[in-house]
């Protein structure tokens, strides 16, 4: 049975016939609201074969929680014992782009990725987290006061963009005044995981790299000749006690850091504000106390999260439900935003319902991944959306939409491009 007449708003590229799924990722019917595929995929079982990504599309909460933390999968299929990954075989053009990538804590499985994973987990402790507190308040403030009384304002551009490359730049300890060149360089790399990348998209992102990767060095010098009170001199300090990263993965880790601690925020920041504002929950209510906030927070990530897919390879043959069996090698494409709205893991699913998280047994949101490659900074994506929303409807407690939203052509990286809004008559100065 063909499911693409029986759901409304499917995309037109969407066809799903006997447990294989046709899709376009930049089918705009799909990547403007991917939900109802995402529901049309778990009333079918949750499991469909997707030639697009040579692999199996998983969209069920418990089977996407479950392989994030099944060590019989790996982000790579290692052939090393370190479990570094083999990039011998990519063109020279990109060297630069995969020498970095060949370090990233992302590329890598044990023992190598336990080794740096610890020695980043010594640096990211969470008083140092906890202590950015006032300066994001600050620093949400500082932005908010830009539009506050204008007619309108683009909260992307104006509030998301600016704020979580200022944090991790500060809190690595890079000068605010490099978060341009940061946002630059971040870009264009990222640009290389996107759909419809070119020739000139390759050498963007390889001259990025170096350029990127050069300025690091030149800092990590500095910082071992005069250690601050940031995250570069508190990762020398664990190399001192937990043996030495060679300079390649030091530099690995920042451009990691940096490239995640900024562009999953901004999209999370702008994806949250847009699902309360279409929510029509008073946010009086949303932010009463720290429950609220907290539970408020949580259901923005899960209701329109940032990243929705990461993909893992099983390392021996598994069984999957639904009579699918995978070889060593084989491809699984996670579906983290689908298994957020499976309704056998929540009810009401497609409802914005903060209240469903101040019931400590809910289930945990996929949107920060899980097992050993759960994301390290989640911690501080939670404090930074939480201050960036609390703060916004403070000062602005009646902001409208001022247009309508548009996501980005970029489904995995789900964002919005603009977030107009009209803040003149309903912000405090
Ligand atoms: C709303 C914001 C964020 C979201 C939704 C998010 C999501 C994720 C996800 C899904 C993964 C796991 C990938 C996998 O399992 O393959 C991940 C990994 C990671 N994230 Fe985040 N992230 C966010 C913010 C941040 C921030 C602020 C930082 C840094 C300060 C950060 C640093 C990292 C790092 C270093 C990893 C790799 C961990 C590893 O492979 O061991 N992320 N993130």
């Amino acid at each position: 049975m063909s499911l693409s007449n029986s759901i409304p708003a499917l995309p037109a590229s969407f066809r799903l016939v006997a447990g294989r799924l046709e899709l376009d990722p930049r089918d705009p019917g799909f990547f403007e609201n991917p939900y109802p595929t995402y529901a049309a995929l778990n009333e079918a079982g949750g499991i469909a074969r997707w030639d697009l990504v040579d692999g199996w599309a998983i969209a069920r909460h418990n089977l996407v929680a479950s392989i994030l933390r099944d060590r019989r999968f790996g982000r790579i299929v290692a052939e090393s014992p370190e479990g570094r990954p083999d990039f011998s075989g990519k063109p020279d053009h990109l060297r630069a782009f995969y020498g970095l990538e060949a370090h990233s804590l992302l590329e890598l499985e044990p023992p190598t990725h336990t080794r740096l994973r610890s020695l980043l987990t010594k640096a990211f402790v969470a008083r140092r987290i906890e202590r950015l507190a006032p300066k994001i308040e600050a620093l949400a403030d500082e932005l908010i006061d830009g539009f506050v009384d204008r007619e309108t304002a683009d909260l992307i551009a104006d509030f998301a963009v600016p704020l979580p490359v200022r944090v991790i730049a500060d809190l690595i300890g890079v000068p605010a005044s490099s978060a341009d060149n940061l946002l630059d360089w971040s870009h264009r790399m990222v640009a290389m995981y996107t759909p419809g990348r070119t020739r000139e998209s390759e050498d963007a992102a390889n001259d990025a790299s170096l350029e990127f990767a050069g300025f690091l060095r030149d800092l990590i010098a500095a910082k071992r000749r005069s250690p601050a009170d940031d995250l570069i001199s508190a990762l020398i300090a664990a190399e001192d006690e937990a043996g030495k990263l060679d300079g390649d993965e030091m530099i690995s880790l920042l451009v990691l850091l940096l490239n995640a601690g900024h562009e999953a925020t901004v999209h999370q920041i702008g994806n949250g504000v847009k699902a309360i504002l279409e929510s029509g929950e008073a946010p009086a209510s949303l932010f009463r106390d720290d429950r609220t906030s907290e539970a408020t927070v949580e259901e923005t990530l899960r209701f329109d999260p940032p990243l929705h897919l990461f993909e893992r390879y099983a390392l021996e043959a598994v069984d999957l439900p639904g009579g699918v069996t995978l070889a060593r090698g084989d491809k699984v494409a996670l579906l983290l935003a689908a298994a957020n709205r499976d309704a056998a893991a929540y009810a009401e699913p497609d409802r914005f319902m903060p209240e469903r998280f101040l019931d400590r047994a809910a289930k945990t949101v996929t949107s920060f991944g899980g097992g050993i490659h759960f994301c390290i900074g989640a911690p501080l994506a939670r404090l930074e959306l939480r201050i960036a929303l609390e703060r916004l409807f403070a000062r602005c407690p009646g902001l409208a939409l001022a247009g309508e939203p548009r996501y980005r052509d970029s489904w995995h990286f789900h964002g919005l491009e603009r977030l107009e809004v009209a803040p003149g008559a309903v912000c405090r100065l």
